[in-house]
């Protein structure tokens, strides 16, 4: 993409995931209009489906010639990753910003061809910015990220994943996972996709493992992450299909093939 195109797209959808993340926190207190979707677990709010309205109309506005693909259903239905397409998650983390107003992200990815271009994930609460530009570094507010470390082992690492894993499911043996969470030191769950791509590319975990993310959960996060020297592909290291629903591994490059090896062991 061509440098001062992505720099007016980057600076444009900075300014809206701010203006997002405002109107989230000046009405997150009226009421809400819980509702369910696939599951009871599987929450939207009044708030998830403004959001993304806002997204929509400020961007076929502007960029008329530029696709959607966003969680609520207002973007466009794209079947190809020709052109420029926007990958939105409104509200990522929509349970805890139902029990508990915080640890919920906006997420935006700008892609270009299939490429990721632009990465944005906005702790709204925390008024935390992770931003990225492809090439050009990651950023949390306005301190550059570091490179990932080449000082790290699954016995000393953190991973986040979601402990369904733990029980019995459709992609891999339990027992398998359950020796994983012993192996490594540490197991967090944060209970958004977005935050948990941010917290790796922050080295704060070492990787993220979930069992079935949408691209709206990963498109920011992945450039983000790729900024910083990590890599992500879904658990058998295929490369992530963004049209698709997949299973994700991203972490600290070092742990890659590690971890592949432990999951496919225990591979349904
Ligand atoms: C969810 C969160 C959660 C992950 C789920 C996602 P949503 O997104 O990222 O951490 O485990 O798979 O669907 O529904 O809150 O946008
Ligand atoms: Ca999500
Ligand atoms: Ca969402």
């Amino acid at each position: 993409m061509d440098k001062a195109i992505r720099n007016d797209i980057y600076d444009q959808a900075v300014k809206w995931v701010l203006e997002a993340g405002t109107i989230i926190r000046d009405e997150m207190n009226a009421p809400l209009n819980i509702e369910t979707k696939s599951n009871p677990n599987d929450l939207v709010t009044v708030l998830d489906k403004r959001i993304e309205a806002f997204f929509v109309q400020n961007i076929k506005e502007k960029y008329s010639n530029h696709f959607i693909i966003g969680e609520e259903g207002y973007g466009d239905s794209v079947t190809s990753l020709d052109g420029t397409i926007w990958i939105i998650d409104p509200i990522d983390g929509t349970m805890n910003f139902v029990h508990q107003r915080r640890n919920f992200a906006i997420s935006v990815g700008v892609y270009q061809d299939g490429i990721g271009e632009i990465g944005i994930i906005y702790d709204v609460m925390s008024d935390m910015l992770y931003h990225a530009k492809k090439g050009e570094g990651a950023y949390k507010n306005n301190q550059q990220l570091p490179q990932l470390t080449s000082d790290v082992k699954l016995t000393n690492a953190i991973i986040g994943m979601n402990h369904f894993w733990l029980c019995e499911n459709r992609l891999i043996d339990e027992k398998t996972m359950q020796n994983f969470v012993k192996k490594v030191r540490g197991t967090r769950t944060y209970g958004s996709a977005a935050l948990e791509f941010a917290y790796t590319a922050e080295g704060i975990e070492n990787g993220y493992l979930s069992i079935g993310l949408a691209p709206w959960d990963v498109a920011a996060g992945i450039v983000i992450v790729n900024e910083v020297g990590g890599v992500t592909s879904d658990i058998d290291g295929n490369e992530v299909n963004m049209l698709e629903k997949t299973s994700i591994l991203t972490c600290n490059p070092i742990l890659k093939d590690e971890i592949i090896t432990f999951i496919r062991n225990g591979r349904k």
